[in-house]
């Protein structure tokens, strides 16, 4: 790509019967700076209208009239919803519940992944489509179907069930133990007896419970892999993504990131709910994510140029928050910025969801405005493309331990707050001015400097000892409550927890108080630990057997008043830190500062990040790009930041309008 893509969801199957319309988007597009659209994913029923009746032609010169224009097409696989003929006629291909009852027609996202009949169909259409639109030099990518997700309980799907615990577990004894079956005499004598968890049934065995969920990604992965061959078949050999959605715990993402190119997210942020730049955190949360699955520059693959109509309120974007929601997707990565929706459907659930452009087919609407205003800026900042992100500090968020823990029951079923932890320490390591990693427990931490764990509950095989050798090699390692207390089957270590690590970090958790809701205890500093204020925690609170590790907080109420609740241990070449319980954000943005300061580890600038302001950087072989982004909804002066280097976008270094973003370059 040389170019950042700029465009985005397109549906000219529904409007096939007004070509004047058509002839008007073409028109606007050409007019905001579009270059980019992405067709195809909800038009199975105008492509193959009756089975095997396939009319590709309409598609086809709409992908080359937008070609002749300079815009590209994202050519979507349309698997994520089907046409009713084929619900009709093949009824396996549609979704059964948890409760083992098939849906209806209806919908999206309601097919059978495992249904050989559902595979056929799919490659049917995807050959014919790569057949004519691989060879298509209007057609960069290939997005595979849409926002893979949910279950499917039905007989083949349980059979495919039986078929990957055999293949894992070989035999039934060595799965009656990884599950603990003798637990309420639930004992399976064979493969054949095993069903998917239901809350008609068995939700008790988390072994069971997890393998399901692992298996539900396995052949979600599987079916991905079908779709990729049958586009490859049909002879297309652009590159492919999938598009992943926020915070989305049904799949395991690295193994679907596995299976394609490159990386794609839909990011629907609620935005002026609370502070902005709280909002922006949470969703840079998600754009390093979705970075660190693969390392590379990923795509934003669908962003709401106003509202939504789906969340709880659709309120609108006040003006300039748009461009810096779409400039935050590049300071993270990005090498574009895609909409859902280029027009706003007419009718049916999605008629009042935001667009570039509107029911009232007028090019000086508000929105049409800044997103014309954005495709120009955008344009200019071509050389941005490809360049990559060299974070020094990685946070571990990992969905199998978010499985298990949110699972398992105790020590606190009225939440345990996971997310809100991961994004605690993502805030303190942003507002140092850090870059950030988020990754699985399966990568590699090797090039770290700072690792952090939240609550990392279970430990997926060889975890320990990748931590064990990243502290030895002079590594620094933070870790929270209720961390290495099961392993990945979620059976509980023996011998003490955190597992394998209790040298390593210099101590031992001996038990977890849970804390009702507004419960609250004090962590008290120790004049070795930098800090001077007491902070309060909430939650969880581990009790701790300290051995070689050394205090920097203590408890300041309950029966454990005065034991510890923070520390630090050297270990051979690095430091472990462990903190003990749930603290308040405050305690997390000047601990991890005493922490930097001590291992010496930099802010991406010399000077002072004033509150709202997001910095983040971008690197090629040769420059740093610096984006200064502001999230307050007013002016705010940046000189304390001593900025040095080249303003590329925006207007200058000293003051940032509000919602605005200036981006530096700077010679490395
Ligand atoms: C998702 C889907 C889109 C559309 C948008 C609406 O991200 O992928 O097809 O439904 O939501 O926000
Ligand atoms: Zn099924």
């Amino acid at each position: 790509m040389r170019h950042i893509l700029y465009g985005g969801d397109y549906n000219p199957e529904q409007w096939l019967d007004r070509p004047e319309i058509l002839e008007q988007d073409l028109d606007y597009m050409i007019k905001a700076h579009i270059n980019t659209v992405t067709l195809g994913m909800f038009s199975w029923a105008a492509l193959e209208p009756e089975e095997g009746e396939y009319h590709l032609e309409w598609m086809e010169n709409i992908v080359n009239r937008l070609y002749e224009h300079g815009i590209s097409t994202i050519l979507g696989t349309p698997s994520g919803a089907r046409p009713k003929w084929m619900s009709d006629k093949y009824p396996e291909v549609l979704r059964v519940n948890e409760n083992r009852v098939r849906n209806l027609f209806g919908g999206r996202h309601n097919h059978c992944y495992t249904s050989p009949i559902y595979r056929e169909k799919i490659r049917g259409i995807n050959t014919k489509l790569a057949k004519r639109f691989g060879g298509n030099p209007g057609v960069v990518l290939l997005h595979i179907s849409n926002e893979y997700g949910g279950e499917c309980h039905c007989p083949l799907c349980q059979e495919a069930f039986r078929m990957w615990l055999k293949d894992r577990y070989t035999t039934i004894e060595n799965l009656n133990k990884a599950w603990w079956t003798t637990f309420w005499s639930h004992t399976y004598l064979s493969f054949d007896q095993i069903e998917s968890p239901s809350s008609m049934g068995e939700t008790a065995l988390h072994g069971l419970n997890l393998d399901w969920k692992r298996f539900v990604t396995a052949q979600t992965a599987d079916f991905t892999l079908h779709e990729i061959r049958s586009l490859r078949e049909g002879g297309a050999e652009q590159p492919t993504t999938v598009n992943l959605m926020y915070d989305y715990a049904g799949l395991n993402y690295d193994k679907l990131a596995e299976c394609v190119d490159i990386i794609s997210w839909d990011t629907y942020p609620v935005w002026h709910k609370k502070e902005d730049i709280l909002t922006a955190r949470d969703n840079g949360l998600q754009h390093d994510y979705m970075r660190s699955l693969k390392h590379q520059p990923f795509l934003l693959m669908e962003s709401c140029p106003s509202s939504t109509n789906w969340q709880g309120v659709s309120k609108l974007k006040r003006p300039g928050l748009l461009s810096a929601a779409s400039f935050q997707a590049l300071a993270h990565g990005s090498d574009s910025v895609l909409y859902f929706q280029i027009r706003q459907s007419r009718g049916a659930s999605e008629k009042f969801h935001g667009a570039v452009i509107d029911h009232s087919g007028r090019d000086d609407t508000r929105v049409f405005q800044e997103v014309t205003q954005l495709g120009d800026g955008l344009s200019r900042l071509s050389e941005i493309v490809g360049s990559k992100v060299n974070a020094s500090a990685a946070l571990i968020y990992d969905v199998e331990n978010r499985w298990a823990m949110e699972d398992s029951q105790g020590p606190r079923n009225d939440g345990l707050f996971y997310h809100e932890a991961v994004v605690k320490s993502y805030q303190a390591l942003r507002r140092q001015g850090l870059d950030v990693d988020v990754i699985s427990e399966q990568q590699d931490i090797s090039s770290y400097r700072l690792v952090i764990a939240p609550m990392l509950y279970l430990f997926r095989e060889g975890i320990e000892e990748k931590i064990r050798r990243f502290v030895e090699s002079g590594g620094h390692f933070v870790m929270t409550y209720w961390s290495g207390i099961v392993n990945s089957t979620d059976l509980c270590y023996l011998g003490g927890t955190p597992h394998g690590l209790q040298d390593v970090f210099g101590l031992e958790r001996t038990e977890t108080d849970g804390l009702y809701d507004g419960e609250v205890n004090r962590l008290i500093p120790s004049e070795n630990s930098g800090l001077s204020k007491e902070y309060e925690c909430r939650n969880l609170c581990d009790l701790l057997k300290v051995g070689t590790a050394e205090p920097l907080l203590h408890y300041g109420r309950e029966f454990y008043q005065g034991t510890p609740a923070v520390t630090k241990n050297r270990y051979k070449g690095g430091t472990a830190y462990y903190i003990g319980a749930d603290a308040e954000q405050q305690f997390y943005d000047e601990f991890y500062q005493v922490i930097t300061n001590e291992i010496g580890m930099k802010s991406l600038i010399a000077g002072k990040i004033p509150e709202d302001i997001e910095v983040t950087s971008r690197n090629t072989e040769k420059f740093r790009y610096y984006f200064i982004q502001n999230y307050k909804n007013e002016m705010v002066d940046i000189s304390c930041m001593n900025l040095t280097g080249e303003v590329i976008h925006g207007d200058n270094k000293e003051e940032l309008a509000a919602y605005g973003t200036v981006i530096v370059r700077e010679e490395v």
